[in-house]
Order: C-alpha cells, then sequence, then structure tokens
C-alpha cells in the first residue's frame, strides 16, 4: 500500500524572516556572501568556493558563454547547457575559459551590404549600438568598417539605405594589432577618443573589440571567481547517457565543475554517471548531482559521491512537470528537508555536502529564505534569462521588452536526456513552456541590486556571513491574508507598474 509522505510542501512565498538582534556591526559592507561549491571534509577547505552564492541555470536559454563571464565577473559560476553536442558544449567552455577582460568577441556583426532598416532591427535585437562591418558578416571575417548611431540621422535617412554607404570604413577607423596589451588599448582609446577600438590580425580579420567601459572591470568586480591562472570559472552540464564522450572534452576545454541535469536524480543513472567519473578521474573531476527533494534522495546521491546535491522538482517558472506528471514537492519544504539530513550526514561523517537550490526564485527576498533555510547556493533560470548577457532574442512586445525563455523540457529545447528515464529515446511528452520575461539590462546591475537586498536582510537577522544566517534566522510560515498585508494595499498606486518592479 503506498504510504503518505510525512512532510511538507510549502513554497517561499509562504514563509518570511523574523528580524534578530542586530550590532553596529551587521552593515552591509561587512557581509561575506562566500560559500563552498563543493564537498569538503570537516577541518578542510572546499577546493571551490563562489564569491556570490548564485548560478545559473542549465539551459539554453540562460547559460551561454557570455553569460558565464557576466557571472564569474560578480563571483558566481554557469553551467553550460549540455542539450547540444558534446563538441558545441566543450567549445562554449572553451570561449570562456580563454575570454580576456576587455576583449569582446562581437555579437552583433554586419555586413556592407546590409540596410540601415537591418542595423536598426539589429540594434533593438542586442541592444548594442556599435556594431563592426565585416566582408562575411562574422566575427571573424575581415574589419570593412564600422557603424555606430552618430552614422545615421533616424529622421532623414532612407530605412533602404546600405551600410556601406554611411559606415566608417575601415581606412579610416583607429584599430590595434592582435597581441595588443588591454593597458595600451586603454592608452589608445584615451588618445583619439574613441568608444571602441577593434582588434585585427595580421590578415585584417576582425577578432575583438575593446570598448571604454570595459577597460575598468577587474578594477569594478573584486569578486570574480578566476582559477588558479586567472581565468574565469565555468561549470556544464551533463547527462547520464552520453558522459564517456562528453565528459572528456569538457575536461579538455577546461571545465571546473560539472553537474548532471536531470529533472529527477533519485536514480541508479546519476550513481552509474558518477561511478565513471570516479573510476576515470578520481576526485580531480567535480561533479554536482540532482534533482531530488527530501532527505532520503540527498543520502543516495551524497553516499554515490555526488559533490554537491540540487533541490527541486517542479518549482521553476517554465515548469509543468507537476502539471504532466503529478510528481514535485514545494521548493522551501523540500529544501529545509534536504539541508537538515546535509548537516545530519555532515555530523555522521565528517563530510559536507554542498546543497543548491534550483528554481522557483520569483522575488529577490526569496534568495535570503532559501539562504536560511540552508542552500550553499542557488540555481537561477528566469532570474538570468531576462539579462543582456543570456543568449536569447530581446523583444519589443506592445512597446515593452522582453527576453525569450524557454524550459529544458519544452517541445523548442527537446532535451530529452534530462526527462530521460532509460528505455528508447525519445522525448513522449513536454514538461516546459516557451515564454517571455521582461527584459532586464546588463546583469551586473540586475545581481548588484538583488544582492543589496540579501545583504540588508541578513544584517536584520544579525548575519555576517551564510552560516551564520543559517544558525540566526528566524523563520516563520504567514497566513493567506498577511500575504496580502505584506504587498502595498488599500491604496491607488500611481505607478501601475510599481509591483512588477520589486520582481528579480
Ligand atoms: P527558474 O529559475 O524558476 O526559472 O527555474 C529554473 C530551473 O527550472 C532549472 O534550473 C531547472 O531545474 C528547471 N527547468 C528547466 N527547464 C525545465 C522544463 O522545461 N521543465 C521543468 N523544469 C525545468
Amino acid at each position: 500500500m503506498a504510504t503518505f509522505f510525512e512532510g511538507e510542501s510549502h513554497t517561499f512565498s509562504e514563509y518570511l524572516l523574523v528580524p534578530g538582534y542586530s550590532s553596529h556591526e551587521n552593515i552591509p559592507a561587512n557581509v561575506s556572501l562566500e560559500t563552498p561549491l563543493v564537498r569538503f571534509r570537516k577541518g578542510e577547505e572546499p577546493s571551490i568556493k563562489l564569491n556570490i552564492p548564485m548560478v545559473s541555470a542549465i539551459m539554453q536559454a540562460v547559460s551561454g558563454p557570455k553569460l558565464a563571464v557576466a557571472l564569474a565577473q560578480q563571483g558566481g559560476i554557469s553551467f553550460i547547457y549540455g542539450s547540444q553536442t558534446p563538441e558545441q558544449e566543450a567549445a562554449m567552455v572553451e570561449e570562456v575559459k580563454s575570454y580576456k577582460a576587455g576583449f569582446v568577441a562581437s555579437d552583433s556583426t554586419l555586413t556592407p551590404d546590409m540596410s540601415l532598416e537591418d542595423v536598426l532591427e539589429l540594434k533593438e535585437r542586442t541592444g548594442h549600438s556599435t556594431m563592426p562591418v565585416t566582408d562575411d558578416g562574422t566575427a571573424h571575417g575581415h574589419l570593412v568598417g564600422i557603424v555606430t548611431s552618430r552614422d545615421y540621422r533616424l529622421s532623414r535617412d532612407d530605412r533602404a539605405k546600405k551600410v556601406s554607404e554611411f559606415m566608417t570604413p575601415a581606412d579610416k577607423l583607429v584599430t590595434a594589432p592582435e597581441g595588443t596589451s588591454l593597458h595600451d588599448c586603454n592608452d589608445i582609446i584615451w588618445e583619439h577618443k574613441l568608444n571602441a577600438l577593434p582588434i585585427v590580425d595580421k590578415d585584417g580579420r576582425l577578432t575583438s573589440i575593446v570598448f571604454r567601459k570595459d577597460y575598468d572591470s577587474h578594477k569594478s568586480n573584486p569578486d570574480e571567481l578566476l582559477d588558479e591562472h586567472k581565468r574565469y570559472m565555468v561549470g556544464a552540464g551533463i547527462n547520464t547517457r552520453d558522459y564517456a564522450e562528453r565528459v572528456p572534452k569538457l575536461i579538455d576545454a577546461g571545465v571546473d565543475v560539472l553537474c548532471i541535469d536531470s529533472s529527477e536524480g533519485f536514480s541508479e543513472w546519476q550513481k552509474l554517471t558518477i561511478d565513471w567519473i570516479r573510476e576515470h578521474y578520481g576526485d580531480s573531476v567535480k561533479v554536482g548531482a540532482g534533482n531530488v527533494v527530501d532527505a532520503e534522495g540527498f543520502r543516495y546521491l551524497a553516499d554515490c559521491g555526488a559533490d554537491f546535491v540540487k533541490v527541486g522538482i517542479g518549482g521553476g517558472s517554465i515548469c509543468i512537470t507537476r502539471e504532466q506528471k503529478g510528481i514535485g514537492r514545494g521548493q522551501a519544504s523540500a529544501l529545509i528537508d534536504v539541508c537538515a539530513e546535509r548537516d545530519r550526514y555532515f555530523r555522521e561523517t565528517g563530510i559536507y555536502v554542498p546543497v543548491c537550490s534550483d528554481g522557483g526564485i520569483v522575488y529577490d527576498y526569496h534568495m535570503t529564505l532559501a539562504l536560511a533555510m540552508g542552500a550553499d547556493f542557488l540555481m537561477l533560470g528566469r532570474y538570468f534569462a531576462r539579462f543582456d548577457e543570456s543568449p536569447t532574442r530581446r523583444l519589443n512586445v506592445n512597446g515593452s521588452y522582453v527576453k525569450e525563455y524557454w524550459g529544458e523540457g519544452s517541445a523548442r529545447a527537446r532535451n530529452w536526456q534530462r526527462y530521460d528515464l532509460g528505455g528508447k529515446k525519445g522525448m513522449s511528452f513536454v514538461e516546459g513552456v516557451d515564454s517571455y520575461v521582461p527584459y532586464a539590462g546588463p546583469l551586473k546591475e540586475g545581481v548588484d541590486g538583488s544582492l543589496t537586498k540579501v545583504r540588508s536582510t541578513m544584517c536584520n537577522c544579525g548575519a555576517l556571513d551564510l552560516a551564520e544566517l543559517r544558525d540566526k534566522a528566524k523563520i516563520t510560515l504567514v497566513s493567506a491574508t498577511s500575504l496580502v498585508e505584506g504587498g502595498a494595499h488599500d491604496v491607488i498606486l500611481k505607478d501601475s507598474n510599481a509591483d512588477t518592479n520589486y520582481r528579480g
């Protein structure tokens, strides 16, 4: 006979934090958000720590190389999506590992034959106003010119006008040869009062662009997450089918950490995958596993040797798993139970296996709640999809900018491996949707804004780091009516969009 599961099934929005005593030392500037990414033994240090407790979801619409660099600059890590060939995924990892801060590969390149209409469309889509022109329209074609918004007048110019007629041609451009240091590029930018400096190789091919605003990137990103060779750190998703082919390619590309990407991870497939990695690489390759939603699932994966365990089934914003299959659990309750088991496991074995709360974060305060409930770090999809750096298109829908965001289990992504239960390959039904999310500008600004709130609430709880937050946080369930009391109520809002502004 089936048993009734004894745990509860609440979501983040059903909880609040009750403030605790805060001393004069509890100021946001004193708060550390450092957190372990991978397992470690009592008394030892984890081999990888994050400087902020955020990782980006293993999704086509979220974790490409550009977002990975932007997030590593802030101190978190991306997991490049695995729903592509091993070669493509490894190439993305390599792109992050070979990224030189300040040297940007163009993602909005024109050909001379394109029209002003094309320029405006590209600008709308990417938000970039400086666009290199190359002979073949690729980011590494021969440089033939540059277009900026100062090159055309919308009020006068015909939209059919060709790029070649209004671009600044290459012979009138200041460029720098490949190999020029960032320091020297900056001197050239200042000397010639430029906004962008194209870097070209000896054959005149574009290699990258240095923008004036990017020069100080290192100085303005004190938390950036670097490996021992000062390269940005990056993770990658793997599946339980083709690991023998995929993992070696990712390792050759320089990946720092892997994560098995599965909608339901309490399974022997995860053990077989971890066993294979241990057999071939020992403990030198770090691999997270999941997803689980209870203590039993956590213990199974911890015993299998997972370096971290991911929690969450059915809570993702684009997820319809609960509706389609009737499995899952409220994210907050799942997290609370799993974190309690992590602590028990630590007391029993002396091994600490970090827990990642995956999916379902809507408001910034949900991040603080999840950390207070015990999460070592958070995996976010919708949150990161909204930023400039996510790999998806920015569109103007009814006068508002949006970005596309689709689930790995949607018909669009067709990531059947994530939902694989063995047997014949293929997706028989969808577990995710294709959607839009409100555009939210550059990642740095968004993350800074969210973490300012997290630090501030931690101060209200008297906590200066995440371990202290877990110890001191007083969490309370709230009633449905007090949820209404928590928002603006019984007033007529002057700005009808104000409520969406609180959302992270
Ligand atoms: P979000 O941050 O609420 O948008 O949730 C992101 C998380 O949803 C991911 O990290 C995955 O665990 C999960 N996810 C991604 N795609 C799908 C899907 O198509 N169906 C169900 N869950 C998904």
